[in-house]
């Protein structure tokens, strides 16, 4: 098992989008993997899949997906300022790393997809009052909390292995193709493509808004001194 504490792990996971063509050993990819799945899911269901991308042509069809994905992300992206915590030069990098990756995801040796399989309905639909349907559809926030828990040990693991990861979501503009290259059934749906591979670049440090900003004690606009 890598030796790394895991404060050194969060600390320097920070999103890394080049990578080296070596192969990741599968006994390494199998303990992230074995990391994955010990992360909490709603009610404990593990409805999870996660589908370990390694056949060229495979990550060949996924990188024309990611593609065409990035240009959407670029249009809506065109006239978007950087936001305010964030100088110029993080920014600029920020869009030139990820327009990298969107030329280059095929490149990674490994593309991980996360997926959950939607939970099965046992029994007829229950009845609800309309002010509970309501205050359900308020909850399509909650879909990705039984999987991202997961995705985020896989990136603390891959930190531990010295792996590269991203977390990103532009597939999701044609999940549907994305699917259909995996023969993915159609309760299953997609929710992360994690290229994977020793990185080119250097890990950490993180740089995040310091705590001051945007933790509050009690109540909203009430500043948590800790
Ligand atoms: C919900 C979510 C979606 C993301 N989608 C993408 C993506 O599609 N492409 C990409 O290159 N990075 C994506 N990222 C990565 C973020 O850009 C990255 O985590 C953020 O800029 C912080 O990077 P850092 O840890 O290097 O500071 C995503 C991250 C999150 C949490």
């Amino acid at each position: 098992m890598a030796e790394m504490g895991i404060f050194e792990a969060m600390y320097s996971a920070r999103a890394l989008r080049r990578f080296k063509p070596d192969p990741v050993p599968d006994e390494i990819l199998n303990k992230v993997l074995d990391a994955a799945i010990r992360a909490p899911s709603g009610s404990n269901e593990q409805s999870w899949l996660f589908v370990v991308v390694k056949d060229a042509a495979q990550r060949k069809k996924l990188g024309d997906i990611y593609r065409r994905g990035g240009d959407i992300l670029m249009a809506l992206y065109a006239n978007r300022t950087k936001p305010a915590h964030m100088s110029q030069s993080t920014f600029d990098k920020l869009m030139a790393s990820a327009t990298y990756l969107i030329q280059h995801m095929a490149d990674a040796p490994v593309l991980l997809v996360a997926c959950l399989k939607a939970a099965a309905q046992s029994g007829p639909p229950p009845k609800l009052p309309p002010e509970v349907l309501e205050k359900m559809r308020g909850l399509a926030r909650m879909s990705g909390s039984s999987i991202y828990p997961a995705v985020q040990n896989i990136i603390l693991a891959c930190r531990a292995f010295g792996l590269g990861t991203v977390l990103t979501t532009i597939h999701l503009f044609y999940e549907d193709e994305v699917k259909s290259v995996l023969g993915l059934p159609a309760d299953v749906q997609t929710y992360a493509l994690m290229p994977i591979g020793y990185p080119s670049d250097n890990f950490g440090p993180i740089k995040r808004r310091p705590v001051s900003e945007v933790v509050c004690l009690d109540r909203y606009g009430n500043p948590w001194k800790g």
